[in-house]
This record gives structure tokens, sequence and C-alpha cells, in this order.
């Protein structure tokens, strides 16, 4: 590997200039192997962010990552993969009830995804909430959960897969690029072509409690993406979705657990149950069944019947209660009209304050904690209705966490009904 100096490299990005293939494979070599130091690649970060990088750097950039480390290979299943990915939302626990849904179809959807952290939260901790459910899986667990057993596994990624990224993105979490496109994209994509899955729909969260808070800069993260995944040979596709107000009625690991069994029952809140069909059709067609009637496999329990297949293959027991909190806080309406407002922002980092995420990477969370939302945009209330409930184990969590919603929920305000949460799409 032709050898450089880390600062030459730095600089060059910092004056704007384009990074060479050769360029691009020694830096990511040796940030893992910790020749370039962190503030060395905190400073290059930078510089991407405040300079980007072009169509062929973002290419190179998620290929060096993916060469990082190891790759999974599916062909021995002998069916097709399908996984999805989402760029994380609040009250975003589609994951859950998707996995089981498309496995019903006999398409295997190795689901290998993250914990929270900030805001937005993380689909490990919420299953976390069951007792005995394990995240972590070898790899061989895994095939065999996808080939014998029920079809689908949502697990931690191994260590070995993109090393690069997960220290690249534990460093630019606490240097504040996070938020840059040509990153988001190569960290996300990287792990999506290292796991080897045969198609992938990105679900590209559009709003105040995303990353991206308008459909312009979704749309150019999503149309990266999606070139990525086509030039790696994996059929990628992408919906924009709403993430102005949290997704459904339940916030928070253990809350969101349940909401997840209700739509697998069937029931739950029509935008949860709206997004995991349109993302079942997206999947279930790029795996060769365009027709597949997802709305009947979710209602007559078929899909629940993976579910609990898939929580028990894992350790987990899926008639277990979910753990219960110390302390609720129930906040009222202050006037009578519909709800114009209900911030997804506001509520993902007051339910974070309450205990549902972590400060800090290597904190636990609170199985318990979140809030509970009986009014949503577009319903009416009177005075003193009950708009929301929270949940925490700790009693001094509370005042925080009504801070963090101040100024999110509005009533009687200005309010255009939206259609449907998903707002756009990208092939
Ligand atoms: N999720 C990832 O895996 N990486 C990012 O950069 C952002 C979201």
């Amino acid at each position: 590997m032709t050898q450089f100096d880390a600062v030459d490299i730095i600089r060059a990005k910092r004056d704007g200039a384009k990074l060479s293939r050769e360029q691009i494979d020694w830096t990511i070599n040796a940030y893992t192997t910790g020749v370039m130091g962190d503030e060395q690649m905190a400073a290059l970060a930078m510089a991407i962010f405040l300079n980007g990088m072009d169509r062929e750097e973002i290419s190179q950039w998620t290929g060096a990552i993916i060469d990082s480390g190891e790759r999974m290979d599916f062909g021995s299943l002998g069916k097709p993969t399908a996984d999805k990915h989402s760029t994380g939302g609040v009250g975003d626990k589609i994951t859950l009830p998707l996995a089981p849904l498309v496995a019903v179809y006999g398409v295997a959807v190795p689901q290998l995804s993250g914990r929270g952290l900030g805001h937005t939260g993380g689909t490990l901790d919420k299953l976390e909430a069951i007792p005995g459910w394990r995240a972590d899986l070898s790899n061989d667990e895994i095939m065999t959960q996808l080939g014998e057993g029920c079809g689908a596994v949502i697990c931690a990624a191994g260590a070995g897969l993109a090393p690069a990224d997960k220290k690249l993105y534990a460093l630019r979490d606490v240097t504040a690029t996070v938020d840059c496109i040509p990153l988001i994209a190569s960290s996300i994509m990287s792990k999506k072509i290292a796991e080897g899955t045969d198609s992938l729909v990105l679900d590209v969260k559009v709003g105040s409690g995303a990353f991206m808070k308008n459909l312009e800069q979704a749309r150019e993260l999503a149309r990266t993406m999606v070139d990525l995944g086509t030039d790696a040979g994996v059929k990628t596709t992408a919906l924009l979705t709403d993430m102005s107000t949290p997704l459904g009625r339940k916030v928070g690991n253990g809350l969101e657990v349940e909401e997840s069994v209700e739509v697998l029952a069937g029931g739950g809140p029509s935008d949860v149950v709206e997004l995991t069909l349109e993302l079942a059709r997206v999947m279930l067609a790029a795996a060769g069944q365009p027709d597949a009637d997802v709305d009947r496999a979710l209602k007559d329990g078929r899909a629940m019947d993976v579910w609990r297949a898939m929580i028990r293959e894992q350790g987990g027991d899926p008639d277990a209660p979910m753990p219960v909190a110390k302390h609720t806080h129930e906040i009222v309406a202050e006037a009578s009209g519909t709800v114009s407002k209900l911030d997804a922002l506001a509520v993902g980092v007051a339910s974070w304050r309450l205990g549902s995420g972590r400060p800090t990477k290597n904190e636990p969370v609170q199985a318990a904690a979140g809030i509970e939302l009986f009014a949503k945009p577009g319903d009416t209330v009177r005075k003193g209705d009950v708009l929301m409930r929270f949940h925490t184990d700790d009693e001094y969590r509370i005042e925080r966490a009504l801070e963090a919603l101040a100024g999110g929920v509005e009533i009687g305000g200005q309010y255009t009904p939206r259609e449907s949460v998903v707002l756009d799409r990208v092939d």
C-alpha cells in the first residue's frame, strides 16, 4: 500500500482537493490500525464535513471501510435475503414487526442492528426489554436462525463487520461530524454491503426528529446511499418518511415492544401499520414477491407466529410482561382544540432524559422509561385531557424531561393533515 502522511491528507481536504483512492485506502487502514490518531481523523472528518466528497470519493471511502473487516455471505441459505435500515427516529420500532412479517414469505431477514445514541432509540435496546433476549449471536447462530429457524434475526453486528466504522462513528459522535451526507451514507452502506444482503430498503427519515431536517437533504442522502448500494450489486430502494412527529403512540424501549406486539396482533396505530406494510412491500418486491398480501399476514397471526419464534430462538420469553416504571407523570392539555404540533425531537429528548436513552456510550438504559402519547397531531382534545404519560425509574428525571418538551406541543395552531407517512421514494 502506498504510504502517505496524515497531515498532507488533512491539508488536501481542508483546501478542497479531491482525495485519491490510494489516499483513502491508506487513511482508513491507518486509522483502523492506530497509525493515524483520533485527533487527525477528527480534523479530517471536519474537513470532509465542511468541503464534502464527490461520488467517487464516497464510493472509495465506503469500499475502504468494508475492507477494514469481514464480509458475511448468506449465499448458502438458498433463499433471498432482504434487509431494512432506518436512519433513526423517535418511536421508530418498525424493525420489530417488519422482520417477522417479511420472513413469513420465506425471505431471510438478517437485521443487524444498533443501540441508541442521542435522542433516537436503538432496536437492540428495545428488544433487550424482553427478559432473556440475547442481542449477541455468533455468525453460525445467525445462519442457523435464518436457515432452519424462523427466518428472521435481529441482533448486534459482530465486531468483525466494518470495524473502521465503529471507531469512526464513535469519534464523529463527539466531534459534531455526524450529520454529514458523505459520512452518514458511507457509514450505513459499508455495514449493509459487508453484511451481504441481496436487497435493502432504506427508511430515510425527514423532519425535526431526524438527521435530515428537510426533503431536499433527505433526497440527497437517499440518492447517495441508493447509488452506493446499486454499484455494489445490492438492490437498494429508499423511502423518505416523515419524522416531524413521533411514530405511533409509544416511545421508549419496553413501551415500543408493547406497541409492536399490538401491530403484530392486527391492531396498533395507523402510521406504524402503514409504514410496516409499505416497507414490507418494497422488501418483498425486491425479493421477487411483488404481490404478497402483507396486510393479511399481519392480521391473521402469521407474522405474530414468526415474531414469537424469533424471540424464543434468541432466548427471550414472548409472553413476559414488559417491565413497569417506578414513577409516572401525566401532562394535561392547557386548552381545548386540535393538536397542531407534537415535535419529534422534543418528545425524543424528553424520553431520553426519562432514561430510555444513554447519555454516554456505555451507560445502561431503563427498559421501562419512555412516553405514552394519548394525542397526536390532528386529534381533538379538551382542556384537562391527558396528552401524554411519562414513565421513569428515577423521579428526579421528570423535571428535565418537562423542560425538553417546552414548545414541542401546540394546540389550536395551523395544522395541515399529512396524507401518508411516506413522502417520497428513490430507486
Ligand atoms: N447510522 C449509522 O450507522 N451511521 C451514521 O453515520 C448515521 C446513522
